[in-house]
């Protein structure tokens, strides 16, 4: 049986070498957890001689006491150590440069489409979503274009099949407002068109916003109101806007709208090639046959529509002289919209 006082001895020596208080608590339960040294000496007090046991009980709840408390004074030392050395490993210099995030820019294209619905929504216009896909009846037959329309040559079109295309143009979404919707009707509506064309000023998928105003008593007066709001807004309180007589399947009359040149205030420039002038949109006032297609009496109901190219208007009025840099994703071309 082993002594009382070497076991402390030896228990005091091993707990003041534990460098951790893991450690320690090992040494802790290698004498006095369950199976532990000065446990067992407990369990094996019938070994004793009966006249020494009382002594040697004392003697050995003495010892578990003394550990104890040793034991708890030298776990709070380490503890407190832990603690600073922790507190040392985590220290944040808070001194060091922070990680620089970019911040994006919403695309130009994107920036004119929500001024425009903006606008168009201030006027009363709900905004309606045509779909890219459509059938070559929506796109143009329904538009007063038939097969064998020359106008049919003016948009050079992605067949998918003998009957859907890529839309050309929103005016598409014109006929399937008409065809779901009663009068007053008034309407916007952005999206992607898609044709083949390739240069500095057309890509094979553009954007356009389409308009249509279709109600009792509508004039062309009414049409060149709007499209003066919009030059306003988008371009500068003091522009001026002008309708020239155009051709488009879809309305009668047609009209270019031009406005006057920002960039001179009317002189001429290099922006309006010297006219003073620069074309912004198509528009006009809706065909009767189209209203006649949608089932829409042209003798009770007139209208007026237009269709807007959106990169045409960022590139005016951004100053942007090729239109590929809208798809190329350079950041540093589109960190220049940042607000
Ligand atoms: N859809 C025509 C185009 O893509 C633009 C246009 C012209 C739309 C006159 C209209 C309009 O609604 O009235 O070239």
């Amino acid at each position: 049986m082993l002594d009382p006082n070497t076991i402390a001895k030896e228990a005091i020596e091993e707990a003041e070498k534990a460098e951790s208080s893991r450690a320690l608590y090992e040494v802790k339960m290698k004498y006095l957890g369950r199976g532990g040294t000065v446990t067992s000496l407990l369990k094996n007090m019938r070994e004793v001689p009966p006249e020494e046991r009382p002594a040697f009980g004392k003697a050995v709840n003495f010892l578990r006491d003394t550990l104890e408390a040793h034991f708890a004074s030298l776990e709070e030392k380490l503890k407190e150590k832990e603690t600073l050395q922790k507190l040392a490993e985590e220290r944040i210099d808070v001194t060091l440069p922070g990680k620089k995030r970019d911040m994006g820019a919403i695309h130009p294209v994107t920036r004119v489409k929500n001024e425009l619905v903006d606008l168009f929504m201030g006027l009363g216009f709900e905004v309606f979503d045509g779909p890219e896909i459509e059938s070559e009846y929506y796109n143009f037959t329904a538009l007063n274009t038939p097969a064998d329309h020359p106008a049919r040559d003016m948009q050079d079109t992605f067949y998918i099949t003998n009957e859907f295309l890529l839309r050309t143009q929103t005016s598409a979404g014109q006929i399937r407002v008409m065809e779901s919707k009663k009068p007053p009707i008034k309407i916007v509506s952005p999206g992607r068109t898609f044709r083949s064309d390739d240069d500095a000023t057309h890509s094979p998928m553009f954007h356009q916003m389409e308009g249509l105003v279709v109600d009792k008593g509508i004039t062309l007066c009414d049409l060149y109101g709007t499209l003066e709001e919009f030059a306003r807004t988008m371009f500068s309180p003091s522009v001026k806007t002008r309708l020239r007589p155009s051709y488009f399947p879809f309305t009668e009359p047609s009209v270019e709208v031009d406005i006057s040149c920002f960039a001179c205030g009317g002189k001429g420039c290099s922006l309006c090639k010297g006219t003073g002038w620069i074309e912004v949109l198509g528009a006009g006032m809706v065909n009767r046959r189209v209203l006649e297609n949608c089932g829409i009496d042209p003798d009770e109901y007139t209208g007026f529509a237009f269709g807007i190219g959106l990169e045409r208007i960022a590139m005016l009025k951004y100053g942007v002289n090729n239109i590929k840099l809208f798809t190329e994703n350079d950041v540093r071309f589109l960190k220049q919209f940042r607000d």
